[in-house]
């Protein structure tokens, strides 16, 4: 037990990180099932499906879960009722600013942390009254900061500064990862790509062949001079973005079509650098309890190399 799983109330401390449409009861469910834990998204902006997404979680777990609150692209004040009113004990949210929503959340007693791709993020969160942070380094796939600062790194330097405690992100598919990121001073991790190409995972096979079928470098970082900045997988349609330097908000329109009809080149598909480690589709249940083993293989292992 560590301080993330005393907080989140789970088995272990791997969290499904919440993306839009496809972090819902099917997938949130079996990690948390699994020992994990699922969190639902907000981001598609869709608050009675949300809500009945939030409601299904009942039926399908009586294990603990969290909502996503991605403050940038709430429209209203509506989701930030919803997860009150829904009673849920854990938010994360991103993409803006923590302070903004953080009394409403804390007054209804809800554990709350914030993803920071930047050490100036985290010191923000922090002063805002944050109980943790989801620390995410430019590897991830989704929405990101332009400046790039690598998992490792931003790791490092938040964890000389603050002792609270920290989720990793970003470029995490197993227990290598996880090892190399509670090194670096996290105690629990958060991973996005390596759940969307997940058995449970509702999205289309192309988009699970495609992550499979690519390497470390089959991402672009996309619209650095505007915002949403993202990361996505290198498609016909994400080249022309590339070349064009800039994204216009209307690219995401056909996200649904990706994620669910399986047209890789009606939106970007988001997706980390993780690709170039994830070899097969595994089950929810498989990746927990093989990146827990691994992890606990490499902790034992490190004693052996005490110089
Ligand atoms: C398909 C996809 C959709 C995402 N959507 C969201 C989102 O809606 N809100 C959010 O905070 N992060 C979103 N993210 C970022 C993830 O929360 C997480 O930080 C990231 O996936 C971690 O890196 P990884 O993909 O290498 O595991 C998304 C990521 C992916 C891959």
């Amino acid at each position: 037990m560590n301080r993330i799983t005393k907080i989140l109330n789970s088995k272990y401390p791997i969290i499904q990180a919440p993306m839009g449409w496809i972090a819902r009861s099917q997938l949130a469910s079996a990690v948390s099932n699994a020992g994990g834990f699922g969190m639902i998204e907000t981001s598609s902006g869709e608050t009675e499906m949300c809500k009945a997404e939030i409601r299904a979680m009942n039926g399908l777990t009586n294990k603990p879960f969290g909502v996503n609150l991605p403050i940038l692209f709430l429209r209203d004040e509506s989701m930030i009722k919803l997860v009150v009113e829904e009673n849920i004990k854990f938010v994360t949210t991103s993409a803006g600013d923590p302070a903004k929503y953080i009394h409403i959340l804390k007054d209804a007693g809800i554990t709350v942390f914030h993803a920071v791709p930047s050490l100036a993020g985290a010191l923000k969160a922090v002063n805002a009254g944050v109980d943790g942070l989801v620390v995410e380094g430019t590897e991830g796939g989704g929405f990101k900061s332009p400046e790039e600062v690598g998992l490792y790194v931003l790791l490092q330097s938040i964890r000389k500064h603050t002792d609270i405690p920290i989720i990793a992100a970003g470029g995490i598919v197993d227990g290598v990862g996880m090892a190399a990121a509670f090194a670096a001073g996290a105690e629990g991790i958060q991973m996005g790509t390596r759940f969307v190409s997940s058995k449970e995972s509702p999205v289309h096979d192309n988009f699970k062949n495609t992550i499979i079928n690519s390497d470390e470098q089959g991402t672009y970082i996309l619209n650095k001079k505007s915002k949403p900045c993202i990361r996505a997988l290198k498609t016909e349609f994400t080249k022309k973005i590339y070349d064009d330097g800039i994204m216009d908000m209307s690219s995401l329109k056909g996200i649904k079509d990706l994620y669910f009809n399986g047209d890789m080149n009606a939106a970007p598909a988001l997706a980390g650098q993780s690709i170039g480690l994830i070899e097969e589709v595994k089950s929810v249940d498989d990746i927990i309890s093989s990146t827990i083993d691994e992890f606990n293989t490499i902790c034992k292992n490190m004693h052996s190399y005490i110089f």
